[in-house]
């Protein structure tokens, strides 16, 4: 497809981390692909740790190009990226310096693009001084999580970037949504016909999704230990995995059809009672241990985290939907960091069989389930009971496999890749609208000062294992378990 969308990328923080793993390199992916960029598309890296665009490309050199493309760089394509690059040496405080600015892009075709990858003190400042030099015409803006502390900080900062730019001109960034899978889960869910009738209270048992990970906070400690998971990945990524699995079909595929869906899922999460918290909502936060072979220190002892923090690394949470399709099916979520997988994933468990004329083993577990797996390796998979072959009629659990790298081997897109390419053509269906980013707020604030109130330490865990041990306890109340736990 070859587009002819001319854009100016404007990219604050052009030598920040996110630039160097995420932007910069879902934009050469972009380039090297061909077609999906317009020629004429320039890229104005924003920073003040280089002087001018020679030293900006060396950084590039030196920084990005180790990020990008597994099987090694195109270096022909790698030369052509270059030559969209500009670079503009700013300090983001002066308002006067956006000037420089302004001057620089004035005369570059196309819609523009101001990508604000700076920590979020910066973005109000930054749209204000953007106005100030007329360059909020025209344009986009791309705001990346996390945008505020809790509902009111929100508020402040969608009060004071909605003064400047309107809400169709706002792009918040939740790089869950763009995920193959998670787009997948809407064709599969609105393109079938199969799946439709199922997908409700009647036939669905409970729900799972868990975003696990290996890794620790990383350098990320100062900025995490202020935050915590429910900030970091409930709020965000679990609630928007959460209003895609549960919403109702939308009317189209538009920005606002997807949107307005998601949004009722997320007013109808059933509030949670602060007397209840103890049977709703488990935290933990880890301890030293070994992942995959390597001992890694406690969160306590992470440069940045204070020794005493009471912190969570770990979020377990039963989750209710109040309306007619999900009433009374509980909705599993759980995150956590030095677990012992690396796994994003949503599980729907069906009820089984009202009566077994197959005998007791149509009965068992690991089947009747689908499993959308976001990450590593991009599958879905629908696990059914199958006769074993040979004598008598024993049944075992087998799967169907849409395995998406075997039946499209090529197309596979990054999910920054796919968001850059939307926000650079104008659509919006998969970036957070604020009505939804505060519905969100509004959920999970009651948990934030539930656990500020009552001071009580999260639960430690062992790294390389999957949580504090309640996790598990709160879904055996409800007679089921994780995943992993059935094998
Ligand atoms: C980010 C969080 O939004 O998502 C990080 O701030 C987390 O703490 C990351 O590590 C996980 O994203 P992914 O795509 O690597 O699963």
């Amino acid at each position: 497809m070859q587009t002819d969308s001319s854009f100016t990328f404007v990219l604050f923080g052009g030598t920040g981390d996110l630039s160097m793993r995420k932007i910069l390199p879902a934009l050469f992916e972009a380039h090297r692909a061909g077609g999906m960029l317009a020629d004429s598309g320039k890229i104005v890296a924003v920073a003040r740790h280089a002087t001018d665009r020679r030293e900006y490309i060396e950084w590039v050199n030196e920084h990005v190009k180790p990020h990008v493309s597994k099987n090694g760089v195109d270096e022909t394509a790698w030369a052509s990226f270059l030559e969209r690059i500009e670079f503009v040496n700013i300090d983001l405080g002066k308002a006067e310096d956006f000037v420089h600015l302004r001057d620089a892009i004035k005369d570059l075709p196309g819609i523009r693009v101001f990508y604000l990858a700076t920590g979020p003190s910066l973005f109000v400042p930054i749209c204000h001084a953007l106005a100030s030099v007329g360059l909020n015409e025209n344009s986009r803006i791309v705001l990346e999580k996390p945008l505020g502390y809790d509902l009111k900080s929100s508020n402040a900062i969608n009060d004071a970037v909605g003064e400047i730019f309107a809400e169709e001109q706002i792009y918040r960034i939740d790089h869950y949504l763009g995920k193959e899978p998670v787009q997948n889960l809407l064709a599969l869910r609105f393109g079938n016909a199969l799946f439709e009738p199922l997908w409700r209270r009647e036939w669905v048992e409970s729900i799972q999704i868990t975003i696990a990970e290996e890794l620790g906070v990383e350098a990320r400690g100062d900025f995490y230990d202020n935050t915590g998971a429910l900030r970091d990945m409930v709020q965000n990524h679990l609630l928007q995995l959460l209003s895609i699995v549960a919403m109702e079909p939308p009317h189209s595929m538009d920005s606002d059809s997807v949107r307005d869906e998601k949004l009722r899922v997320l007013r109808a999460l059933k509030p949670i009672d602060p007397r209840d918290i103890g049977k709703v909502a488990v935290r933990g936060q880890y301890h030293s241990g070994v992942i995959r072979g390597t001992a890694v220190p406690a969160y306590a002892t992470e440069s940045g985290v204070r020794p005493d923090s009471t912190t969570e690394t770990f979020v377990a949470l039963k989750v209710e939907i109040e309306n007619w399709r999900w009433a009374g099916v509980p909705f599993f979520l759980r995150t956590g960091k030095r677990l012992a997988d690396r796994v994003a994933e949503i599980v729907v468990n069906f009820r089984a069989v009202p009566h077994s004329a197959l005998g007791a083993s149509a009965l068992r577990a690991g089947a009747n389930r689908l499993v959308i797996r976001l990450q590593p390796n991009e599958t879905i998979r629908l696990y059914c009971l199958a006769k074993q072959p040979g004598e008598g009629m024993n049944l075992a659990s087998v799967h169907l496999d849409l395995a998406f790298d075997q039946f499209f081997r090529e197309g596979q897109m990054e999910a920054y890749q796919r968001l850059l390419l939307d926000v650079i053509n104008g659509r919006l269906a998969l970036f957070v609208r604020r009505d939804e980013q505060e519905a969100a707020w509004r959920w999970v604030e009651p948990i934030l000062n539930e656990w500020k109130v009552s001071n009580k330490p999260p639960k430690p865990y062992a790294s390389g294992t999957w949580g504090p041990a309640a996790s598990s306890a709160m879904l055996a109340q409800h007679g089921t378990c994780w995943l992993e736990e059935e094998n």
